[in-house]
């Protein structure tokens, strides 16, 4: 069972013991997901094209990322397409302890998001949808080798797993080699490991790899462009 932990910044995370990892950096969650991955694929430019945006997230986990990028879609006019993949989806009563929602300033949508987790079971390798307002979720709850991520249809990808040595998966080169071909040609996918194989593995998909200065705690992280 997950631990609900606070970090420097106030925001909660969960400490998985069978990974041995939290969820986020201890210190602020709220911070690192804003720095890593809404400021790593550059949302709010996107945010200001005249189209539908579509992310895609590696690893729903607690679902800040989800709901930090819904955010300025549900105060504005443009419409979020979110698609996610999720092996463990957190059971609603560890989603209902998070006080990401209270701190956003999102508890109505946060409600409605509890009352669909509700009806659904164990992974099963199928997607379920969720509807608020401007922003649409689909959600594979499964194993993320097992989701069909298409051709060209994300703008954006954060890649959001385990760190590499307990979680290698998402991190293989066949696996990132699906995500740059889901990926929009100008896209970038953002992510908080800076360790040389997985620059390695996302050059040698064709992404252009850069280094970022990391949020607190950490020297660096990257961002890759798929041109
Ligand atoms: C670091 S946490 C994600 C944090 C999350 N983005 C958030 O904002 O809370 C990593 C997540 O990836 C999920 N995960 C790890 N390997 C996976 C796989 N092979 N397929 C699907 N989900 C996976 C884990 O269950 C966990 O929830």
């Amino acid at each position: 069972m997950d631990e609900l932990r606070l970090t420097g910044d106030g925001s909660h995370t969960l400490y998985s013991p069978e990974y041995g990892q939290t969820y986020h950096s201890r210190f602020g969650a709220i911070e690192e997901s804003r720095h890593v991955f809404v400021q790593g694929v550059r949302l709010e430019e996107l945010l200001k094209r005249n189209e539908t945006v579509t992310l895609l997230e590696i690893g729903f986990g607690t679902g800040l990322n989800f709901w930090l990028s819904a955010r300025p879609f549900l105060t504005g006019n443009r419409r979020l397409n979110y698609r996610a993949v999720e092996a463990r989806l957190l059971p609603g009563e560890t989603f209902s302890r998070l006080n990401h929602a209270r701190l956003l300033g999102l508890e109505e949508p946060f409600g409605a998001f509890l009352r669909w987790r509700a009806g659904i079971g164990p992974a099963d390798n199928r997607e379920y949808h969720f509807r608020y307002d401007t922003i649409s979720l689909g959600l594979f709850h499964g194993e993320a080798r097992r989701a069909d991520y298409g051709e060209e249809t994300f703008h954006a990808i954060y890649l959001d797993a385990f760190s590499p040595d307990c979680n290698p998966e998402p991190w293989a080169e066949d696996y990132l080699k699906r995500l740059y071909r889901s990926l929009k040609p100008g896209g970038l996918l953002a992510t908080y490991s800076s360790r040389r194989s997985v620059r390695e593995a996302l050059t040698a998909c064709g992404f252009c790899v850069e280094k970022r200065p990391g949020s607190r705690g950490k020297r660096e992280i990257l961002s890759a462009y798929k041109p």
